[in-house]
Formats: structure tokens, sequence, C-alpha cells
């Protein structure tokens, strides 16, 4: 992510492909993202309905938010035919389950260039299996080329737990060397990455929690699957006032006459150095992109 394409991803929704009721609330909340699904979501007698439904729901969406659409992974029956389908409605994003392999980007963008897609369609990827784990250096790579589409990583906690037999703590302790592995993975490549799920959408308080720690984990935002969960992610995935202060207080010190010619100055008995400065601007540029 440079700062001039960033695209605030703090809350992003799911809302399954078949819930009417569900969708005719887009409109009214204040996510940053919404993936509609049609897969886990969706159940196997519903998915070609499902899938006629997303162009329509696409259709005069509003642009201040994104609109991803997850589709059947590609080796599935319904796989391919999603792709091509949903590509047609131009989301902001397709969103690939249960991908394992580089390989696996790169296929479903030779099917969208093949099919005139737009380079603004952009490619998410489900980090959920084992393989994508053992793989994640050399998929997040190919962020690093344009032409690869890939823009975002989706952490797949539940299915990761089920793929691997760990025990689901309410701390994630089991979960959390591949978290951390999956966000150096995705800074390595310049892409962002979106902590999983709570299942939980009742407790509240857990979900402030994980998405406290999701932030200082380094994650871009959280998966969410319930409207009561936004206003929290919202919250916790925004740069917090104290954040803001400092970073104020260090581009202003950088500026003033006497600091022009230094890499590194004294603010408050804390050593700052020009690296804090970039820091400081990014921190500023996101915060007013976010409250704009
Ligand atoms: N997106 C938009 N609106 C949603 C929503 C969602 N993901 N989940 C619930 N709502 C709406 C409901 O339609 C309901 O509307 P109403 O007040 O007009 O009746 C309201 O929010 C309150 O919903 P609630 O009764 O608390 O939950 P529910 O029993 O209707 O739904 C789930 C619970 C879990 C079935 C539902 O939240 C859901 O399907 N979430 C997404 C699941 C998903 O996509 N999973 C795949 C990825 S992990
Ligand atoms: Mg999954």
């Amino acid at each position: 992510m440079t700062i001039d394409t960033y695209r605030p991803r703090r809350s992003v929704l799911y809302i399954p492909a078949s819930n009417d009721k569900a969708l005719t609330k887009i409109a009214s909340l204040a996510c940053d993202a919404i993936i509609i699904d049609l897969e886990d979501a969706v159940l196997p007698a519903d998915k070609a309905a499902a899938r006629d439904k997303v162009a329509g729901i696409l259709v005069g969406r509003e642009r201040r938010r994104e609109m991803v659409v997850r589709i059947n992974a590609l080796a599935s029956e319904w796989g391919a035919d999603d792709l091509l389908a949903v590509a047609k409605a131009e989301p902001d994003g397709i969103l690939l389950p249960k991908i394992g392999t580089p390989r696996d980007i790169l296929e479903a963008c030779d099917l969208l260039d093949d099919n005139f897609a737009p380079d603004s369609v952009k490619l998410w990827a489900m980090v959920e299996t084992p393989k994508a784990l053992l793989n994640i250096g050399a998929i997040a790579e190919l962020g690093r080329d344009p032409a690869s589409r890939l823009a975002c990583f989706v952490a797949g906690t539940n299915d990761l737990v089920k793929a691997t037999g760990i025990l689901a703590t309410p701390d994630r302790r089991y979960l959390m060397p591949w978290l951390m592995q999956l966000v150096l993975a995705a800074r390595a490549g310049g892409l962002d990455v979106i902590d999983g799920v709570a299942n939980d959408f009742r407790d509240l308080d857990a979900f402030a929690r994980e998405c406290a720690e999701g932030a200082a984990m380094g994650f871009d935002g959280k998966s969410l699957i319930h409207p009561a969960q936004i206003e929290l992610a919202n919250r916790a995935f925004s740069p917090a006032p104290q954040a803001l202060a400092e970073a104020r207080a260090i581009r202003d010190a950088f500026a003033r006459p006497e600091n022009a010619g230094k890499g590194v100055i004294a603010l408050d008995g804390r050593m700052v150095e020009r690296l804090h400065l970039a820091q400081a601007e990014k921190l500023l540029a996101k915060a007013a992109i976010i409250g704009a």
C-alpha cells in the first residue's frame, strides 16, 4: 500500500448472496468494504441463483465503499462460472477462497485478462489452508507486480482451525504464529491484510479485545459477520488520538527551521529520526482519508 492508493479496510463485512434481508441493509452500513459471499455461506442448491444476483447487487453501488465478491474455489464445479459472471459486474475485488500456491492467483488473473476484465478488478485471497501458509512468501511476492491484480489477504481462521486440528481458544494462542507470519508476508509484498472473523457476534466485549489485538498485530482491518461489529472495528483500526497527536508533534518538530538539515532530533526526551517522520506523515494522511 502506498498512501496515494490508500483505501481504508478497517471493517470488511461478509453478506451471504442468498440473504436478501441482509442485502437490503447495504446502503445503511458504515463498513469500509463488503464481501458478497457465494462460497461457504451459500448452500450448493442455491449457488447458481446466488451467482445470478451479483450483478443486480453491484449495479449503482456507491464508490466510497469497496464491494468484493467471494467466489467458490476455481477447482470446484462453480468456480470458473462464478469468476466470469462476477468479473462482468466489475466489483472492486474478487476474493479467492482456499488458495494454496501463487499459481492459484495467476490462474484467476489469466482468466480475468482473457475476458477483458478492467484492471480495477483486483484479486483478494483467503489464507485458510496449511499449503497457503507454507507458500505465503511466494504468494505475497505477486503483490509487487500490479499485473497480478493481487491486492489483499484475508485470514480464514475458521478453516485454518478445521484444517490443522488446533484448539480455537479465546486468546487465539495457537493461531498466533501463523497470523503474524501472514502480516509479515503481506508487508513484504506490499499487500493489505485483514484479520479473521469472530464467530460470537453477541459478545462485543470479546470482539473489541480481538480487534485491539488485530490492530496491534499490524492488520489493516477485521473480517465481520454482523452489523453490530462494524463500529468497534472502525474504531480499533483507525489511528488512535494519542498516535495522531504524536504524529503531529513529529511533523511540526521536523518543520522547524532549526531542524531543517537534521536526520535525527530530540523531542520530549526521545530520539526521533526521519523514518519516524515518514511514519507520522503516512498516519496523518491515512487519518485524513478516513475522516473524509
Ligand atoms: N450483513 C448485513 N445485515 C446483516 C448481517 C450481515 N452479515 N447479519 C445480520 N444482518 C441483519 C439481519 O438481517 C437483521 O436485520 P433486521 O433487524 O432487519 O431483522 C439484523 O442485522 C440483526 O440480525 P440478527 O437477528 O442479530 O442475526 P441473524 O440471526 O439475522 O443473522 C447470521 C445471524 C450469523 C446468520 C448472519 O449475521 C450472517 O449470515 N452473517 C454472515 C455470515 C457469512 O457470510 N459467513 C461467511 C463468511 S465467515
Ligand atoms: Mg473459508
